[in-house]
């Protein structure tokens, strides 16, 4: 079995090293896998892959025009590997990639191709890492009604929450600290601001209502802004802070946003680090929970290499995705939120329950409103952070 790898990274390493270190206990099962090329942008680039007989090449039409039926997708570039998706999806290879903004933003085109060419397209280590989460959802599809989705699914977020919340240490030095460990991206806009779980978000909710979601319906609010008093408030409360994904199929609706949230319950409240977790609920079973390393080099590529022998072995689930339900993207739940802002104006005094004016700030808890309509009042507030209330004060 001959596949080839796009991307020589973090993940792209653990790929090769996984392969290799068990390439005895595959082969006793019969799959022979070897690795035809890998494609990397600067050949010149010293690799120090485990198996020394690996060839790598810096074109792509090398891997397109080879016999390989399987690619694996490391890379982390949006339109260029989407593009490259295309031909290769086109010319009748499967694709197992790690890349969310591609899955996320190309969700209905690719899955479709996939069904078109008769091959396969998968994504599991695009959302939550080791988590297996895409397949058992998938497989939820046909048998249950799923009706609501949420996740800490960025771990570089949850490692700065976390991180600011037990030592007490400023945003900017904790996004520091993981950028010198590695866990955050040199750039980690996607990241902070929310868009890497919202695209995450956007995958399962796809999956699970079987409806065409944009990204852009997608409220998204990140923790770029948050501060230590921000945990101190509700830490009084009762509460941790956390960054959720999350979405509610609700009277036809489908109520989907990213926003910090303040959570009380041990699941998302005890999940530390660069930890992901997950809570889905559906009518055969209430609700169940995942829990795991979301993010990571053989974390990740242990995702990938289930999906690929999953399509080795035939056993893969046949993309069935087909934008069945026509739901309307709207949030038109009310909830209690926490806004920390500076100066307060009319529309913003009127959704008051309660206040806390600490320095130059002040710390309110909403009355119970729709998101959108927050939204609008905060909108042209400057230095403002808002986080959505768990459960009713
Ligand atoms: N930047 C991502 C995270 C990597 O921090 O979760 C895994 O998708």
């Amino acid at each position: 079995m001959k596949i080839a790898i796009m991307g020589f990274g973090t993940v792209g390493i653990g790929v090769e090293e996984i392969l290799y270190k068990k390439r005895n206990p595959l082969l006793k099962r019969g799959f022979d896998i070897n690795i035809d090329k890998i494609l990397i942008k600067n050949i010149n680039k010293k690799r120090n892959p485990l198996n020394k007989k690996l060839t790598f090449t810096d074109d792509f039409d090398e891997i397109l025009n080879s016999d390989v039926d399987t690619v694996i997708d490391v890379t982390s570039s949006l339109e260029e590997t989407y593009e490259r998706i295309l031909k290769l999806m086109s010319a009748g290879k499967n694709i197992v990639t790690a890349n969310k903004a591609v899955v996320s933003k190309y969700f209905e085109e690719l899955n479709e191709l996939s069904i078109k060419k008769n091959i396969f397209f998968s994504y599991e280590a695009s959302v939550a890492g080791a988590i297996p989460t895409i397949h058992p959802i998938m497989e939820e599809v046909f048998i249950n009604d799923i009706f609501e989705i949420s996740g800490i699914l960025n771990g570089t977020s949850n490692y700065i929450l976390s991180k600011m919340e037990i030592e007490g240490l400023t945003y900017d030095e904790v996004l520091k600290e993981a950028q010198e460990l590695g866990y955050a991206e040199a750039d980690p806009t996607a990241d902070v601001y929310g868009f890497d779980t919202m695209r995450k978000i956007r995958i399962l909710s796809s999956i699970v209502y079987n409806s065409k979601i944009n990204e852009d319906d997608i409220f998204t609010f990140g923790i770029a802004n948050i501060k230590i008093s921000d945990f101190d408030f509700a830490k009084a409360l009762g509460y941790s802070i956390r960054l959720l994904g999350k979405s509610k199929l609700k009277d036809g609706k489908i109520n989907i946003s990213v926003i910090p949230t303040f959570v009380k319950d041990d699941f998302f409240a005890k999940s530390f680090e660069s930890t992901n977790a997950i809570e889905i609920l559906g009518e055969n079973f209430k609700k169940y929970e995942l829990k795991g390393p979301g993010a990571g080099k053989l974390e990740t590529a242990d995702a990938i290499i289930r999906d690929l022998l999953r399509i080795l072995a035939k056993r893969e689930i046949k993309t069935f995705y087909g934008s069945a339900n026509n739901y309307v993207v709207e949030n038109n739940l009310e909830k209690n939120y926490y806004v920390r802002c500076e100066k307060l104006s009319k529309e913003l005094k009127s959704l008051i329950s309660s206040e806390k004016i600490i320095g130059e700030e002040h710390h309110i808890i909403t009355k119970k409103v729709n998101l959108n309509k927050l939204i609008d009042v905060i909108d042209d507030f400057d230095k403002v952070f808002i986080a959505e209330i768990e459960e009713e004060i």
